[in-house]
């Protein structure tokens, strides 16, 4: 069971819940979900709302789905789970069913799914979508280490929805 919780009352270090833990972007389209992993992105405040950051890749299946939907969740899965993100991010939804080869459940909050078996969920809407570009790294060096075929990630601003956190069994 997920308990609703405000921006206010959450816990979470950001840094290492993206960075070190891993979460897993989500979006339906036409009645199917895809995912993917995702190791870059943060938390913070943009145009008076609470907002996360996310990138995605022109070539991932999941940016699609991203842009039709205009809303996706973030789910956040505790450790043992990392075998099974390190298979979604590395596998395309394009070419298997691999919401349901990982064994994850989908589940749906005001119709955006996530993943049941999360820590933490946030489903956030899209405000703003703007692909990187060469000339705007102001560390020219960065954009060919992490670019070199030029397929640079898209930022997706997307204003927070609902963040939801796993009740404790009693
Ligand atoms: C740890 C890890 C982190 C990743 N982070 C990102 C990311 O932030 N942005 C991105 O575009 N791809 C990222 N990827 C790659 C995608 O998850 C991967 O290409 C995935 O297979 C795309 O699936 P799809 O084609 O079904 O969308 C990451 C992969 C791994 C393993």
């Amino acid at each position: 069971m997920f308990k609703e919780i405000t921006t206010k009352e959450f816990g979470g270090n950001a840094f290492s819940m993206i960075g070190r833990d891993w979460m897993l972007i989500t979006a339906e389209k036409d009645g199917v979900a895809n995912t993917m992993t995702a190791q870059w992105g943060g938390m913070g405040y943009m145009w008076g709302k609470d907002v996360v950051y996310a990138v995605i890749r022109p070539q991932r299946y999941t940016k699609g789905f991203v842009d039709a939907a205009k809303r996706f969740s973030l789910s956040f899965l505790p450790e043992e789970h990392k075998k099974t993100m390190t298979y979604l991010g590395t596998v395309s939804g394009r070419d298997e069913d691999k919401i349901k080869k990982s064994g994850l459940t989908l589940a749906y909050a005001d119709g955006v799914p996530y993943f049941a078996q999360s820590d933490t969920v946030i489903t956030a809407k899209t405000l703003y979508a703007q692909e990187m570009a060469g000339q705007c790294f102001t560390d020219a060096p960065l954009a060919g280490q992490w670019y070199p075929e030029k397929d640079f990630h898209t930022l997706y601003i997307a204003e927070v929805e609902k963040m939801l956190v796993k009740e404790q069994e009693k």
